[in-house]
């Protein structure tokens, strides 16, 4: 018989949509027989069989694959693999490509556009016929971004980390993505590195698909993720290139059908526990301090009281276990190899939340077994045992003072130690700019023992708030054989990064912190154990200031667009940067139709 609705040939009995329950969030889109009903089957159908709308899960897999993100560009690969989880586990899988941000590409920086790639995915996971979603991400701002939307619209969620790079070599030693750029081109700039050797590493750098192989951003939130409990357990820290990512996305797709046959949202699932753990986990593996501004902003959207002093105090006094770059020797492939996270998280299992809950539905620390056999450390040298840790205190410390009154962070353990406790005169840079034109200049003042400071670089100022923070060192120092020196600023530090650089000062100088109000000369005093930041200068003498107008040049004012949005409503870094409107969630409720 042919059917009346198609002439396909195919028995009325296939394709007549027969049942449709309501429950399922979808459904309020397929589940009518009434025109609206018909609309939303009928443009759905493409070859897709009715039972797809009787009420099974419609899981969306949020995917940030882009050509112009290289980092994520094998996300496609890793989507078909949730989708034959999501069918075989009875689901819908609905490919989603949401905003995608590469760091290296994207002006004037990725972080710019956190917040709109948050908002966006939000809103899109909130207009459409989506139980659950599945959430691609890799290079550093995209699972941060894909967090922040999920936890906003509340629907069940799971992370599927894109993955670290394979081991890049040069010359037979070990090349770190990001941070030895950073190195190799300091090299060049004292002289000890010829310009053609350099140019002749750039294609050893990047040796696979996926994100940077140091401890930067990217590999810190694909781990935290897990670490938080929004990853299938054991999957983060999985290269990029090895088919077990590809294994553990189908279990993933299989998982996110569970979840939403169980209503596993984040807001029944994350709690001060998760954070608690993230940040232990951030602590041992010596995280990126981007993690902090992007977990403030996460906990935010939850609703999860978490506060910048909760970084210091529960981090402090948990030992780094991991010797990775940008501090250390080793990279991700090492770390995945030597027992990845849960190695790692075993170790500390004592100091995370018993309770805290995962996807799964169970704590994370019942993932990490009972005893050292269940998870072991298969190389001593990159993951150490509690026993014999890279340094005893990993913790980012924060600190405060009359030069960041609402607090600014370090992280001790890529910084020098003899600078850990410093008192030097500032040179001031008053932009990014200031800083090009003068830092080379054969007569600028300053020997190894200045502080220097750049500011205009916050939330507000650049806008965006760049990784601008581990500003280079003046040339005539380097050919001097200074490697590191004081360095303060209101933006970000890349994660691969590293020296004894404050950075995230808050309130920034273009909020009116007292960063704007420092003169070339002034004395600044850092103390990391006391937790202090300050200038020598009386209250009375800093508000007799006023910012100088070159400072306050420096200052973004778009006139139009997300970025003048941006600036109107971004916070400080001492809560996470995120928009005031978009803290909080909405939840997942349905808007209203319009046909
Ligand atoms: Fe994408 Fe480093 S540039 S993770």
């Amino acid at each position: 018989m042919t059917s009346a609705l198609t002439g396909t040939g195919l028995p009325d009995g296939v394709i007549a949509v027969t049942q449709r329950p309501t429950e399922q969030r979808s459904s309020q889109w397929y589940g009518g027989q009434d025109r609206n009903g018909y609309i939303h089957r009928a443009w759905m159908r493409r070859g897709v069989p009715s039972h797809a709308f009787d009420g099974r899960p419609q899981i969306a897999i949020a995917n940030t694959a882009s050509d112009l993100t290289p980092c994520n560009a094998h996300l496609n690969e890793v989507g078909r693999s949730v989708e034959q989880g999501v069918y075989e586990a009875g689901g819908i899988p609905l490919n989603l490509p949401v905003v995608s941000l590469g760091e290296t590409n994207v002006r004037p920086t990725a972080m710019l556009w956190r917040n709109m790639a948050a908002m966006a995915t939000e809103e899109m996971l909130r207009a459409n016929p989506i139980d659950g979603v599945v959430l691609l991400g890799g290079c550093d701002k995209t699972i941060p971004a894909l967090l922040m939307a999920a936890a906003s619209v509340d629907l069940p969620a799971v992370v599927v980390p894109g993955g670290p790079m394979l081991n890049g070599t040069f010359r037979g030693v070990p090349l770190g993505c990001g941070t030895d750029v950073w190195r190799l081109s300091e090299e060049v700039r004292a002289g000890t590195l010829s310009e053609a050797d350099f140019l002749r590493s750039e294609s050893s750098m990047i040796r696979s698909r996926g994100h940077c192989n140091t401890m930067g951003t990217a590999s810190t939130m694909g781990l935290l993720a897990e670490a938080l409990g929004a990853s299938l357990p054991g999957i983060a820290g999985t290269p990029a290139a090895d088919s077990r990512l590809l294994e553990g996305a189908h279990a993933t797709g299989r998982l996110a059908v569970e979840m939403v046959a169980e209503q596993r949202t984040p807001s029944t699932l994350f709690s001060r526990g998760s954070f608690r753990n993230a940040i232990v986990a951030l602590a041992a593996i010596g995280g990126s301090t981007n993690a902090v501004v992007h977990l403030l902003a996460i906990a935010g959207r939850l609703g999860i009281e978490l506060t910048l002093d909760d970084f210091d105090r529960i981090g402090s006094g948990v030992p780094l276990l991991v010797d990775l770059q940008p501090a250390g020797r080793f990279l991700m492939e090492d770390l995945h190899r030597a027992g990845g996270l849960h190695a790692v998280l075993h170790q500390v299992r004592d100091l995370l939340d018993p309770e805290a809950l995962t996807v799964t539905g169970k704590p994370l620390v019942s993932h990490l077994g009972e005893d050292i056999d269940d998870v072991p450390i298969w190389d001593g040298e990159v993951i150490r045992t509690r026993a014999a840790p890279v340094l005893d205190d990993a913790g980012i410390a924060v600190l405060r003072g009359n030069l960041a009154p609402d607090g600014a962070v370090i992280k001790p353990a890529a910084a020098s130690p003899h600078l850990l406790r410093h008192r030097g005169r500032a040179l001031v840079f008053d932009s990014v700019e200031d800083l090009h034109a003068r830092l080379d200049d054969p007569d600028l003042d300053v020997d190894a023992d200045t502080v220097l400071v750049l500011r205009g670089c916050g939330p507000r100022g650049y806008p965006g708030m760049p990784e601008v923070a581990n500003l280079p060192l003046p040339e005539k120092l380097l050919a001097q054989g200074v490697r590191d020196m004081v360095r303060i600023c209101d933006g970000r530090m890349s994660g691969t990064a590293y020296g004894t650089v404050v950075l995230h000062v808050a309130p920034e100088a273009a909020a009116g912190g007292p960063l704007a109000l420092v003169r070339t000369g002034d004395v600044i005093v850092l103390d990391v154990e006391a937790r202090r930041l300050d200038v020598e200068l009386t209250d009375e003498e800093l508000a007799a200031r006023q910012p100088s107008e070159a400072t306050v040049a420096g200052f973004a004012a778009p006139s139009r667009g997300w970025e003048r949005l941006y600036v109107e409503t971004v916070g400080q870094a001492n809560t996470g940067a995120d928009l005031d409107f978009l803290v909080g969630s909405s939840g997942s409720q349905v808007a209203r139709e319009s046909h």
